[in-house]
């Protein structure tokens, strides 16, 4: 378990499955953080959400250090662990945007990859449209890498997904960032 200012990053159990599947079925949410279908996700996808956090190298539950309500989630994997490059994910409930903790949960996370995973670089997509998310990682130090075009199928238009990156040299020289 580890703490930020506000946050406790947790592993999870088995009853935060449920308030999970809320999360990927909110309407604001499911559209920022999947190219598949936008559709109702049923108990089934469950076993989905639970493998998606156990198979990530670090899968946390972000809740709020001073009620215990449950905020997110947020993941970091490592990929192909020759090349020392992690994927990182984050998903919080709408009703916890713009407070600052998608910055402080992503910034434990950015740090505690380089720190305790020895990673060379950290890796993430995001649909050009979502302007919020982007802000927190450009504002975290996370550089933009490459934009497919027309790769995303969304709202009856097509989209852009946007490749960013943070190595550890700029992580090095940007550690009191965010
Ligand atoms: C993306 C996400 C993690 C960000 O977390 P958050 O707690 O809402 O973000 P923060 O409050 O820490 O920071 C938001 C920043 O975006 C800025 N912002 C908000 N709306 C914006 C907009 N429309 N355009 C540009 N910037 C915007 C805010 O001003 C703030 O920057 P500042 O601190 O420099 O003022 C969260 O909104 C979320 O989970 N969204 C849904 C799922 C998602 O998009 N996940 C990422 C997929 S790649």
């Amino acid at each position: 378990m580890f703490t930020t200012e506000r946050l406790i990053l947790r592993p999870y159990v088995e009853s935060d499955l449920d308030p999970l599947l809320c999360l990927w079925n909110d309407p604001l949410v499911q559209p920022l953080v999947t190219n598949e279908s936008i559709t109702l996700l049923g108990p089934k996808f469950k076993e989905t959400l639970r493998a998606k956090i156990e198979n990530a190298t670090f899968g946390a539950i972000i809740v709020l250090k001073e009620t215990g309500e449950l905020v997110g989630q947020g993941s970091i994997t490592v990929l192909e662990p020759k090349n020392r490059d992690g994927m990182l994910g984050i998903c919080l409930l709408p009703q916890f945007w713009n407070n600052g903790y998608g910055t402080e949960a992503t910034k434990f996370m950015i740090d505690h990859s380089f720190k305790w995973f020895g990673l060379n670089r950290l890796s993430l997509t995001v649909f050009a449209n979502n302007a919020r998310a982007i802000a927190v990682y450009e504002k975290l130090g996370f550089v933009m890498e490459g934009r497919k075009r027309q790769a995303l199928w969304m709202d009856n238009r097509w989209e852009d997904v946007l490749s960013m990156g943070i190595l550890r040299e700029e992580w090095e020289s940007n550690t009191d960032r965010g």
